[in-house]
C-alpha cells in the first residue's frame, strides 16, 4: 500500500499540471515559459501569480515545453516523495536542455525555499531558485541568468501577499477558482515543513480579496475557495485609522454577500480554529458550502501532542459535535497521518476510532515521512518500522473507503443543488458537478439546453465509493 492512493485522488482533483494559455497572439510575447506545478492548492494558486508576473513582462505561457525558452517547476516538500518527484521531473528536463540551447530552467516554490543555493550545487541544470515570497523579483532573476549567473531569490517576507496581482487562470474550468487570502503558517505541527517553507502567517488586505472575487463573479465563475493553510486565523487590520479588523467569518459573509449565485468554499480548517462564529455564519448562508475540511492528523491525545497540534481526542470530537449540531448536512473530511514518531497500535487504533465516530466523507492519508529540520526530525526518532506504517496506512485507507461508501449510501434518493463543472471524463453525454458537501455527482445531460455554471437539481440514484450517480430533476 503506498501513498499514492491518495495523491491519485488529490491530482484527479486538480486535474493535473497548470498551464497558461495563450493570451492573444503568441508572437506577440519575447519569450515563452512553461510552468508545471506540485503540490497544495496554495501552490497552484502561485502558480496563477507567477504567471501573472511574467505577462507583465512580455512573457507568453505555452503549454509545449519543447517551445519555452523557460520552464519553470512549482514544487513541494510536504514529504520525501513530493520532492522525489520534482527531481524526478527535473531530469526530463535536462534531456530536453542539453538539446536546446539557450533554455532555462527555474525552480520555485517550498522545495526552492528548503534547499536554497543548495539547489544548485545538487541540480546543475537549474539556473534560477525563487522562494514563494519573492515571485515579484523573477524578472530581475531571469535577466540574470540569461546573462549567465546563477539567481536566487529566497528571503521569507513578513507582508508579501501579493495582493494587487490578479492571477492569470490557469487551466481553468471558467466556473470554480482558488482565491489565496493568506501566506505562512504560525503553527509548528512537529511534523510539518510549511512553517520553514512559507514562513510567517500574513492575511491578505479584506477588500482586496473581495475584488478579486466579484471579478470572477462578473467573469462568469460560480465558485470559489477561498486558501489558507490556516484559514480560520484570518485577521486583516486595515490600515486606515479607526478601521475595524476584519475576522474570518466576516471576510466569509462578505464574500457570501457578493452574489447568492456564487458559492464559496474553504481550506483548511485547524480544529483548534474554527469558531461557532464561523459556522453560524455558514449555516446563515445558503451559498457557504456546506463542507469543512478538518484534519485530525491522529486519533490518540498522546500522538497529537507529540504533533503539537494543541487539541485532543475528546476536544476535537466534540468539535464534529459542534459541526452536525450547527448544520445537520455539513460533508467533513481529513487528512490522517499513520505511523508517528512513537505510535503504538493502541494509538493507531485511537486513529481509526476517531474516524468511525467523524464519519469522514473522504480523507488525504498518508504514513509519516520525515522532515529535515522540523520539531519533529529534532526531537523524536522516526522509530515507526516502514512496514508497520503501511500496513497502519492501509487499515486506514480500508476504513475510508467503507466510510465513504456507507456515506454516499445514505444519500440514495436524496435531492440537491449541484454546479456543473463540465463533462463527465468517461463519458461526453454525461455532466459532472459537485454538491455543497463537495461530492461529485455524474448524471446524463437528457439533450437538456445546460452549461458548465449553471446550477441543476439532481436526485441521487446511485454511487460509488468515490462518486454520486444521479438524475435530473425536471
Ligand atoms: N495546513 C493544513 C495542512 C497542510 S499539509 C493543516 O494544518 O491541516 C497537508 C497534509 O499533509 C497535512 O494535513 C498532513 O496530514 C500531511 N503531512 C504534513 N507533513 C507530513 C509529513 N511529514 N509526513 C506525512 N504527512 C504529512
Ligand atoms: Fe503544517 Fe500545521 Fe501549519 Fe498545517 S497548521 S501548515 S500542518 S504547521
Ligand atoms: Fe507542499 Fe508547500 Fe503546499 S510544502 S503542501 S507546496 S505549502
Amino acid at each position: 500500500m503506498e501513498e499514492f492512493l491518495t495523491e491519485k485522488i488529490q491530482d484527479e482533483a486538480r486535474q493535473g499540471e497548470a498551464y497558461a494559455p495563450f493570451a492573444g497572439d503568441p508572437n506577440a510575447y519575447k519569450k515563452h515559459f512553461y510552468i508545471e506545478s506540485y503540490g497544495c492548492q496554495m501552490n497552484f494558486a502561485d502558480s496563477e501569480i507567477v504567471a501573472s508576473i511574467l505577462h507583465k513582462e512580455g512573457f507568453g505561457a505555452t503549454r509545449n515545453v519543447e517551445e519555452a525558452d523557460l520552464i519553470f517547476i512549482n514544487t513541494c516538500s510536504i514529504r520525501e516523495k513530493a520532492e522525489q518527484t520534482v527531481r524526478k521531473r527535473l531530469s526530463d528536463f535536462k534531456k530536453l536542455k542539453r538539446r536546446k540551447k539557450g533554455m532555462l530552467v527555474g525552480v520555485l516554490g517550498c522545495m526552492a525555499e528548503r534547499l536554497k543555493a543548495k539547489f544548485l550545487e545538487e541540480e546543475k541544470l537549474v539556473d534560477i531558485v525563487v522562494g514563494p515570497d519573492a515571485y515579484r523579483s523573477l524578472p530581475a532573476l531571469v535577466e540574470e541568468a540569461v546573462s549567465g549567473q546563477k539567481a536566487v531569490n529566497v528571503l521569507l517576507s513578513r507582508e508579501e501577499t501579493y495582493a494587487d496581482i490578479a492571477p492569470v487562470r490557469l487551466d481553468s474550468n471558467g466556473v470554480s477558482a482558488f482565491v489565496s487570502i493568506m501566506r505562512g503558517c504560525n503553527n509548528m505541527c512537529a511534523f510539518c515543513v510549511v512553517p520553514f517553507t512559507r514562513g510567517r502567517e500574513r492575511s491578505r488586505d479584506a477588500e482586496s480579496i473581495l475584488a478579486e472575487c466579484l471579478d470572477l463573479f462578473e467573469n462568469g465563475y460560480k465558485e470559489v475557495t477561498l486558501l489558507g493553510q490556516n484559514v480560520d486565523s484570518y485577521y486583516y487590520q486595515p490600515e486606515a485609522n479607526g478601521s475595524k479588523p476584519v475576522t474570518f467569518a466576516e471576510l466569509l459573509e462578505r464574500v457570501a454577500m457578493i452574489s447568492p449565485l456564487l458559492r464559496v468554499r474553504f481550506s483548511t480548517s485547524h480544529p483548534k480554529d474554527i469558531t461557532d462564529e464561523v459556522l453560524h455564519t455558514m449555516a446563515r448562508h445558503h451559498n457557504i458550502c456546506r463542507y469543512i475540511h478538518l484534519p485530525v492528523q491522529s486519533g490518540s491525545t498522546r500522538i497529537l501532542q507529540l504533533m503539537n497540534r494543541t487539541y485532543t481526542r475528546e476536544w476535537y470530537m466534540a468539535k464534529v459535535n459542534r459541526i452536525r449540531e450547527t448544520m445537520p448536512d455539513c460533508g467533513i473530511s481529513s487528512d490522517i497521518i499513520a505511523g508517528f514518531c512513537t505510535e503504538e497500535e493502541q494509538d493507531h487504533q485511537d486513529t481509526l476510532d476517531v474516524m468511525a465516530f467523524s464519519k469522514y466523507d473522504m480523507s488525504y492519508m498518508f504514513f509519516y515521512s520525515e522532515r529535515p529540520g522540523t520539531l519533529a526530525q529534532k526531537r523524536f526518532k522516526d522509530d515507526v518500522p516502514e512496514e508497520v506504517k503501511k500496513r497502519r496506512l492501509a487499515e486506514i485507507v480500508e476504513l475510508q473507503g467503507k466510510l465513504s461508501l456507507a456515506s454516499n449510501q445514505n444519500d440514495l434518493g436524496k435531492k440537491f443543488e449541484v454546479l456543473i463543472e463540465g463533462n463527465s471524463k468517461k463519458n461526453e453525454q454525461d455532466w459532472k458537478g459537485r454538491n455543497s458537501q463537495n461530492k461529485m455527482i455524474v448524471f446524463p445531460k437528457n439533450g437538456m439546453d445546460l452549461k458548465a455554471g449553471d446550477y441543476v437539481q439532481v436526485e441521487v440514484t446511485g454511487c460509488t465509493q468515490a462518486t454520486l450517480i444521479g438524475k435530473i430533476i425536471e
